[in-house]
C-alpha cells in the first residue's frame, strides 16, 4: 500500500523555527486531517509533503523514497485554486489529462467520468466563470484526480465556501476518497469537518509548531459503510469527540 511519511520534521524560515519534530504518517487508505491554531505549521507540513518546502531536519518519504520535489504521485489542491476561467469545466480537467499524455479522443470521455465523480456530470460545457464557488472547487478536485495520484494534499479546500455548500462538499470528499483509492492529507479550520472526514486527526500547537495530540475517530468509516451523515452527527459520541478535539486545539492558549 502507498505510504507517505513525515518523520520528525523541523522547518525553519530565515533561521526561525516554524515546526519542530513533527511526525505524520499517511497510508494509502487514510484520511489524515491536520488541525490547530493559525501559524502552527499546517501549511508548512503539507508543503513538505508536496515537495515545495525542504525541512532542516527529519525525513519526508513516499513509498520509502525521499520527497525532494513535486511529483505526479501527489496532487495538491489549495483553497482558491486557479482554474483557467476561459475554458470549460471539461477542458480544465482534460488539460490535466493532456499533461499526462492521454490521447485526445480519450480525454473528453475521461474528463466526463471525473466530473461525474465530483457530481458535476451536467456542467462539462460550462465555463469556469459560470460556476459557483462550490462547483469550481469540485472542478479543482476532478482536475487533481485526473493525475491519478496516490495521495491528495488539500489545504483548506472548503475554506472559501458558504456553510451549506461546505457541508455538501464534505460528503463529496468522502465519496472521492472512497472512489479514488488515494490517501488524503488535508488541512482544515473546521472542527466538525475534521471529525466527519478524518480517519486520523493530528492536532498541532504553535510556538514553534508541534504535534500535541492525535485522534482516530470512526465517523468517516461509518459514513463509508453506509450510515447517513445526519445520523452520525446526531450521535452523542460525535458531540463528545467535538468537545475533546476543541479542548485539545485550545489547550495552553492564553485566555
Ligand atoms: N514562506 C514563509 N516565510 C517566512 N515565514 C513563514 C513562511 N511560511 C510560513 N511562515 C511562518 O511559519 C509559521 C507556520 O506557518 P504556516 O505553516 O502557514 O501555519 P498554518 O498553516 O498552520 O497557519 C508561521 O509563524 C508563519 O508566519
Ligand atoms: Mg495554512
Amino acid at each position: 500500500m502507498p505510504h507517505l511519511v513525515l518523520d520528525r520534521i523541523s522547518i525553519h524560515y530565515d533561521g526561525h523555527p516554524a515546526v519542530e519534530r513533527a511526525s505524520i504518517d499517511v497510508a494509502g487508505d487514510d484520511f489524515v486531517v491536520l488541525v490547530g491554531r493559525s501559524g502552527c505549521g499546517k501549511t508548512s507540513l503539507l508543503n513538505v509533503a508536496a515537495g515545495l518546502v525542504t525541512p532542516v531536519r527529519g525525513t519526508a518519504t513516499i513509498n520509502g523514497r525521499p520527497i525532494s520535489a513535486p511529483g505526479s504521485d501527489r496532487a495538491v489542491v489549495f483553497q482558491n485554486d486557479a482554474l483557467f476561467p476561459w475554458l470549460t469545466a471539461r477542458e480544465n480537467v482534460a488539460f490535466a489529462l493532456r499533461l499526462r499524455g492521454i490521447r485526445p479522443a480519450e480525454r473528453a470521455r475521461r474528463a466526463d467520468e471525473l466530473l461525474a465523480l465530483v457530481k458535476l456530470a451536467d456542467a462539462g460545457d460550462k465555463h469556469i466563470w459560470e460556476l459557483s464557488g462550490g462547483m469550481r472547487q469540485r472542478v479543482g478536485l476532478a482536475r487533481a484526480l485526473a493525475a491519478e495520484p496516490q495521495f491528495l494534499l488539500l489545504d483548506e479546500p472548503l475554506g472559501a465556501l458558504d456553510a451549506l455548500t461546505r457541508e455538501r462538499m464534505q460528503t463529496t470528499l468522502l465519496d472521492l476518497w472512497t472512489a479514488s483509492h488515494a490517501g488524503v492529507l488535508m488541512v482544515t479550520h473546521g472542527i466538525e469537518e475534521a471529525l466527519v472526514l478524518a480517519t486520523r486527526i493530528v492536532v498541532l500547537a504553535p510556538g514553534p509548531g508541534r504535534v500535541v495530540r492525535t485522534f482516530e475517530p470512526d465517523f468517516s468509516r461509518r459514513y463509508a459503510a453506509g450510515e447517513a451523515i445526519r445520523a452520525i452527527k446526531a450521535d452523542p459520541a460525535f458531540a463528545t469527540a467535538r468537545g475533546e478535539l476543541t479542548d485539545a486545539i485550545f489547550e495552553g492558549e492564553a485566555a
